[in-house]
């Protein structure tokens, strides 16, 4: 692993001229080295322009409130253009919800949401709880093992499988069609090109029209397929918008999710008395998680196109301007959240964070998340289970997914 140690990357953010300063490199996302660049622009200039990136010229927001603002100001700043700060080639872009705005955003939203809704969560927990259960006790014992494949990818993947109502057997494929979906080309994972991203991603599109296929003539049902294909909103999407959607829904269910449940194993180590107040008052349970959600930030930012030209923070915002939320450095604002740079599970407003966005495009899936990580905590706490990292996380590398590749565990009988 190629962690530098906090001092390095501190002098390092120090050393770059402001004006130079690009905080989207993925290595220091990889090598956990980005605090400091962050912390630097919170406090010299919290509303910064890179001239020049290799993602064209950007500005970034780092501070907690003017993050909110620009995603309260939608018909200001679009997700038209676009949610990440890369720009996709025309020929690999495709439409999703995210990427709209009012009134066809909100149609195609509310034909997904209900299986979100409280009811369906009610219903979903017994099942989810099952699941945990039977993953927590089939664990190896005394010997290393890897907590993202084993429990963080097979829990959300499962449920994944249950939102879609997609074939148990071959529901691995959903975490592969999102681990290629959610990143640009690159040469660790074998898609280095655009070319082959849209060969994976056409295989994804292929298995899914199936099951549309098949669901559009059968009765409505409570899957998120059934749902879209009997929507007015959505039942005659062209093919690259139903694979906008169903990119949208497979990334945000699963790498998301996933990442919470790597980081809270990761962070609980780091933070042994947090462990062991949980322990030994597991009613904040809800407050942990919240904290472990806001402390990984597993959507590490989220991009925005000026609609028009603006001043924000005396900074003058063209019209087109790419202009990029750094959700991961709003929750790390100590203006807004007390000691932000520490792991607290039971802080007084622990849901206060940007890990889900706000405005219209606020996170449709957070309660479901939420509940998985709960459950999977409480069982954790119930069975005592004591789950030690035995080495250094995996980061993966991407300034958009902030999360883990692998996480060297052992659990100690
Ligand atoms: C939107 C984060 C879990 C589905 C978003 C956004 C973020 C986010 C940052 C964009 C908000 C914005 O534009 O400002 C997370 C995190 C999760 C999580 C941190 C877990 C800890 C889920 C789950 C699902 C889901 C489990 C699906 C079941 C979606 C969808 C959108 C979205 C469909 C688009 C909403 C819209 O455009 O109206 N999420 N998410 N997410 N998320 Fe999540």
């Amino acid at each position: 692993m190629n962690t530098i140690s906090a001092g390095h990357a501190r002098e390092g953010a120090y050393d770059v001229l402001l004006s130079d300063l690009d905080v989207s490199d993925v290595k220091r996302f990889q090598d956990d080295s980005i605090w400091p660049y962050f912390e630097r622009l919170r406090k010299e200039d919290p509303i910064h322009y890179c001239s020049d990136s290799p993602y064209g010229p950007y500005w970034s927001i780092t501070k907690y409130h003017d993050i909110v603002a620009v995603n309260m100001t939608h018909g200001v700043f679009s997700s038209e253009q676009g949610v990440t700060i890369v720009d996709l080639p025309e020929e690999y872009w495709t439409p999703s919800f995210i990427k709209m705005s009012p009134p066809k955003h909100g149609e195609q939203r509310n034909t997904i949401s209900p299986i979100v809704a409280p009811e369906n969560l009610a219903k979903l927990e017994g099942l989810i709880r099952r699941r945990v259960k039977a993953i927590l006790d089939g664990l190896p014992r005394n010997e290393t093992f890897d907590w993202v494949d084993k429990v963080s990818i097979e829990l959300t993947t499962q449920m994944l499988a249950t939102l879609f109502d997609f074939p148990f057997e071959d529901r691995r494929l959903l975490t592969y069609w999102s681990d290629v979906a959610a990143t640009t080309p690159r040469t660790d994972h074998g898609i280095d090109t655009w070319e082959k991203r849209r060969a994976v991603l056409s295989g994804c599109l292929d298995y899914f029209t199936r099951l549309w296929n098949e669901r559009k003539n059968a009765e409505p049902r409570a899957d998120l397929i059934s749902m879209m294909a009997h929507s007015p909103a959505t039942r005659n999407m062209e093919p690259r918008e139903f694979l906008g959607n169903l990119i949208l829904l497979i990334v945000g269910g699963n790498d998301t999710t996933r990442n919470s449940m790597s980081g809270s194993v990761l962070f609980m180590n780091q933070n042994p008395s947090e462990l062991r107040k949980l322990c030994d008052n597991p009613v904040l349970v809800s407050s942990a998680v919240s904290e472990v959600i806001r402390y990984q930030t597993p959507i590490a930012h989220m991009r925005r196109t000026a609609m028009v030209d603006i001043v924000i923070g005396n900074k003058q915002i063209r019209r087109g301007d790419k202009v990029v939320m750094w959700y991961i450095s709003g929750n790390r604002d100590d203006e807004v959240i007390d000691q932000a740079d520490s792991f607290i599970i039971d802080r007084k407003d622990s849901r206060q964070h940007l890990s889900f966005g706000f405005g219209i495009h606020r996170c449709v899936g957070r309660h479901l998340a939420e509940l998985q990580l709960k459950i999977l905590w409480e069982e954790m706490l119930n069975r005592r289970l004591d789950i030690k990292v035995v080495g250094e996380p995996e980061r993966v590398a991407s300034n958009f997914v902030h999360g883990y590749s692998a996480l060297p565990v052992q659990m100690v009988a």
